[in-house]
This record gives structure tokens, C-alpha cells and sequence, in this order.
């Protein structure tokens, strides 16, 4: 970590990771602090934006009994911060053929039974970074209702912290990725327009706008696209732009 001439030095400050002190500057996250203490990551790190759920860490701080939990990328380290990185975490994962899945819940009864095992002691959604109310989709889940239980697993990253803490032992996150994807493909309507693109596009109709763009230099290409014609953020279905050589 370099600091430009006039910029203040930040504070350091004693953190544990896996039981060893380190200091390290009170700006980092913990992933950052990590790196800076000397460790690389091979596992457990992936998009450093809060986005992939591989980067679980779960601590406590000095003098509280709390286990605490959070992102490695996103969390920003404190004085005598306990920490370990879950990178990976055990939990079951069901195989099955989705071509022959259909949309009753008794599917992920089948594959998943220990949903039945949940106590509503609510770790799990006291856990999650991504503040998804996991007790809630596994209770709609027990009611039979997959949309539900999709809609309300949307933000799911799966980091696998809500498993860690589960005493019913559930893979949670396994269980409602598979609600959303039964919603997502069985459930949810079909988008109509969607399918009419398709289709069109299967009938060749804008292969020669496609090949007159492969067939153009870059220079000319980049004006292209920088004096396109945009769509107005604001706009109501009726919006088409003025060229409508290739619609
Ligand atoms: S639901 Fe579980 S796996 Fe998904 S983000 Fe929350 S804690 Fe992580
Ligand atoms: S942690 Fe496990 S037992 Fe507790 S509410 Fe969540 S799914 Fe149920
Ligand atoms: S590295 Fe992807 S969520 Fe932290």
C-alpha cells in the first residue's frame, strides 16, 4: 500500500487472522488487510465487489461474545478483530434432471427433506450479508409456495454463511436456488416478445446488418457506436430510433 507526498498516513491497527497478530492499516477491508498482512489468495476471493459470495468471514471482536459475519471485500477491519475466512462450506447439494422437474414443491421435498428440520431459531437471516430473510423462504418454501420463496432469495450470493449457522442443518442457499430456478423456468409467464425476437433472429433477417459491421474497420466502427442514437432513459413503448435500417 503506497501513500502519495502529502496524504496522512492512515492509522494502524492490531487484527487477528486464524489466531496470529497483525497490523495493518484501519482503512482495508479485511480482504485487503489480508493481502497486506502477507496472505494471497488462491480460494475464497473472486469478484472483490460484494457480487460472488466467495469471500465469507466470520469474527468476533475483543470483549464481545457475539460471532459476527460478513463479506471480506465489503467488511472494513477494526481494532483486535478475530477473524477466519469460510471460503467453502460444506453443505448438501441434491443432483437431479431438471428436464424432468416440474413446479410442485413436493420436487424440493424430495430432493431437500431436511427442509423439515428447521427449528425457526431465524441464524439464518441474521447471518446473511445480503440481508435476505432466509428463514422466511424456507418457511414459504414448507408452505408450497416457490415464487415466494424465489422473489424473497433474489439477492441470494451464495456465501454459504446461513448454512454455517444452521442447526437444522439445511444448505439453504441450495435449496432456494433451486425454487428459483423452477420459478424461472416453469413458472414465471413466458415473455412473448421474447420469443417473437427469437424468432426473427432465427430467420436470418439481420445477417446482412450483422456482416456489413464485421466487414468495418475499428475507427469507423467506434463512430458508429458513439453517435448511435440512444434510447431516452424515460421512454414509453412506442420509443424506435429514427434509423430503421436494421429493425
Ligand atoms: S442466503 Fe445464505 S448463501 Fe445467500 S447470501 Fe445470505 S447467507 Fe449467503
Ligand atoms: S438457521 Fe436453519 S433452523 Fe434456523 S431458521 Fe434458518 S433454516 Fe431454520
Ligand atoms: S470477493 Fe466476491 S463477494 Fe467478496
Amino acid at each position: 500500500m503506497t501513500t502519495k507526498p502529502n496524504e496522512k498516513k492512515p492509522k494502524m491497527i492490531p487484527i487477528f487472522i486464524m489466531g496470529k497478530r497483525f497490523e495493518v492499516p484501519e482503512t482495508l477491508t479485511i480482504m485487503k488487510a489480508m493481502e497486506y498482512a502477507g496472505f494471497k489468495f488462491i480460494r475464497g476471493c473472486g469478484c472483490r465487489g460484494g457480487i460472488c459470495g466467495a469471500c465469507a468471514t466470520v469474527y468476533r471482536k475483543a470483549g464481545d461474545y457475539k460471532l459476527l459475519s460478513g463479506l471480506a471485500c465489503q467488511t472494513v477491519v477494526e481494532p483486535n478483530m478475530y477473524l477466519a475466512q469460510i471460503p467453502f462450506y460444506p453443505a448438501n447439494r441434491a443432483t437431479f434432471d431438471f428436464s424432468q422437474m416440474t413446479p410442485a414443491p413436493e420436487e424440493i421435498f424430495k430432493l431437500y427433506p431436511e427442509i423439515f428440520r428447521c427449528v425457526a431459531c431465524n441464524s439464518c437471516t441474521k447471518v446473511c450479508p445480503m440481508d435476505v430473510d432466509v428463514m422466511d423462504v424456507i418457511a414459504n418454501l414448507k408452505r408450497g409456495d416457490i415464487t415466494r420463496a424465489a422473489e424473497l432469495s433474489f439477492s441470494c450470493i451464495q456465501c454459504g454463511l446461513c448454512a454455517s449457522r444452521c442447526m437444522g442443518e439445511l444448505p439453504q442457499y441450495h435449496i432456494a436456488q433451486l425454487a428459483r430456478r423452477i420459478y424461472g423456468s416453469l413458472i414465471a409467464p413466458r415473455a412473448k416478445h421474447l420469443e417473437e425476437a427469437v424468432k426473427t433472429i432465427a430467420s436470418g433477417k439481420y445477417e446482412d446488418c450483422v456482416r456489413e459491421l464485421m466487414n468495418l474497420d475499428e475507427a469507423t466502427l467506434r463512430k458508429i457506436y458513439q453517435e448511435q442514437e440512444m434510447e431516452p432513459e424515460m421512454t414509453g413503448e412506442e420509443w424506435a430510433p429514427k434509423d430503421k435500417k436494421c429493425l
